[in-house]
């Protein structure tokens, strides 16, 4: 279903949530390769992605075009069970011969690890003329308090206007995150966020109408990048 500015939204029954996102995934990504050889694709954790990826991988594509990075991570190890690039690692990255860059070098402090990113996508992917690294796609989710990354509700991270990679404190979670900022994130060619649930489903709603602009969410959905959502419920 199209809505305003560049927004399209697809309600699916749950139980075919993954597979239906997995199909529209491999559709972009086939027509990515179809046009070029250097792709550049930022993958998020979280829970949902987890079985879209690992039925993903299964998809007959030129995955040596690829080169995936993280949209965020937890200031952990990627032996860390809670470590997105390790989990998606175990069910992704390992099965296909794609390039893959973690977010976290355990040799840096999570600040260090910000600014080393943020130099390894400006090496990595094309810049537009406003000096941001291009993704080709961006692969969001979002909490039930309309968290998108690692940008919270309230936290200094939403504020980032010029860098590309920052270490957003998050109270409400008493941790530090290394995440991806609305600069870049609203510089990509193409946005999927995928969201599963009846309260994504409120928050979604209420961004619709207009009466959401807080939720961090909502900055992207009311964007002009090309933006799918995909919503199980
Ligand atoms: C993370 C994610 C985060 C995630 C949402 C939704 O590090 O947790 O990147 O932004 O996308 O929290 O998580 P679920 O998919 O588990 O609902």
């Amino acid at each position: 279903m199209k809505t305003k500015n560049n927004f399209k939204e697809n309600i699916i029954k749950k139980e075919e949530f993954d597979s239906f996102s997995a199909g529209i995934v491999y559709n972009i990504l086939k027509t990515l390769s179809e046009n070029k050889n250097k792709i550049s694709i930022a993958l998020s954790g979280g829970s949902t992605p987890f079985p879209i990826l690992g039925l993903l991988k299964a998809y007959k594509l030129n995955w040596e075009y690829f080169n995936f990075f993280m949209v965020d991570e937890r200031n952990v190890p990627s032996s860390n069970p809670s470590s997105n690039y390790g989990n998606i690692e175990k069910v992704f990255f390992r099965d296909i011969s794609s390039r893959n860059y973690s977010m976290i070098n355990e040799k840096y402090s999570i600040d260090n690890c910000a600014i080393d990113y943020e130099n390894l996508l400006r090496s990595k992917i094309p810049l537009s003329e406003n000096n941001l690294p291009v993704f080709d796609l961006i692969i969001l989710g979002m909490g039930n308090d309309g968290h998108t990354a690692s940008l919270f509700p309230n936290t200094k991270g939403l504020h980032e206007s010029e860098k590309v990679v920052i270490k957003n404190r998050v109270p409400q979670l008493n941790t530090d995150r290394i995440t991806l900022t609305y600069p870049v994130i609203l510089n990509a060619s193409k946005i999927i966020i995928l969201a599963k649930g009846g309260i994504k489903k409120r928050v979604l709603n209420e961004i619709k109408i207009g009466t959401g602009n807080q939720y961090p969410v909502a900055k992207i959905i009311n964007s002009n990048v090309d933006t799918t959502c995909i919503l199980g419920i």
